[in-house]
């Protein structure tokens, strides 16, 4: 399995695979593949890597800037159902995270379920979100301090109907 930067070819997998992945789930308003297009037609997805097995694409992975300067958010992340809970999940956020912090990025943020994230060093800091979000579900990772004085919200693109 390789983890790189996605291609132009790759966008109508990535659309597919988010909505396979986020199918049904309870948290889901089923946006994510669309906020991916929006991001990318905004100029927003600051990284978006793909997980491929060859020519096959297994699973995806964007951040994003928000509203604090030099701070990304993660997400959507999706792996295809049948593949998951076999490392790719893991293999894209951490690649990805590698990435924020060579670049210098003060930190990364996102909405998810703390028992997975935590693996990571994320930990809820629901104070630094403007946003509404279920108890621990807002949460931080910082790379290279100072936490975000102001409150963070998401690029605009995340609203997308
Ligand atoms: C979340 C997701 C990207 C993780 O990728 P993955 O390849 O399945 O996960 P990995 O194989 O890297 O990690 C597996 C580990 O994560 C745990 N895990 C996977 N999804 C989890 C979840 N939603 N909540 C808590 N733990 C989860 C597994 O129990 C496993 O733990 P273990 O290593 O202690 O056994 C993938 O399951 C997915 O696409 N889910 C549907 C979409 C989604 O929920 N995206 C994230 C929204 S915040």
């Amino acid at each position: 399995m390789q983890i790189r930067p996605e291609r132009p070819a790759d966008a109508a997998v990535i659309h597919a695979l988010t909505e396979a992945a986020f199918e049904g789930l309870p948290f889901s308003g089923q946006t994510e593949a669309r906020v991916i297009e929006a991001l990318r037609a905004a100029g927003a997805l600051a990284i978006s890597l793909v997980a491929a097995d060859g020519d096959e694409v297994l699973g995806h992975v964007a951040f994003s800037p928000v509203s604090a300067a030099g701070w990304f958010a993660l997400g959507p992340v999706s792996v295809w159902p049948a593949r998951q809970r076999s490392g790719v999940g893991q293999a894209l956020i951490r690649e990805g995270l590698q990435r924020l912090r060579a670049q210098g990025a003060g930190g990364c943020v996102l909405l998810g379920n703390p028992a997975y994230y935590r693996r990571f060093g994320f930990e809820p800091d629901p104070d630094l979100y403007a946003g509404r979000a279920p108890p621990g579900a807002f949460q931080r990772l910082t790379l290279a301090g100072p936490r975000p004085a102001a409150k963070v919200s998401f690029h605009p693109a995340f609203e997308v109907a």
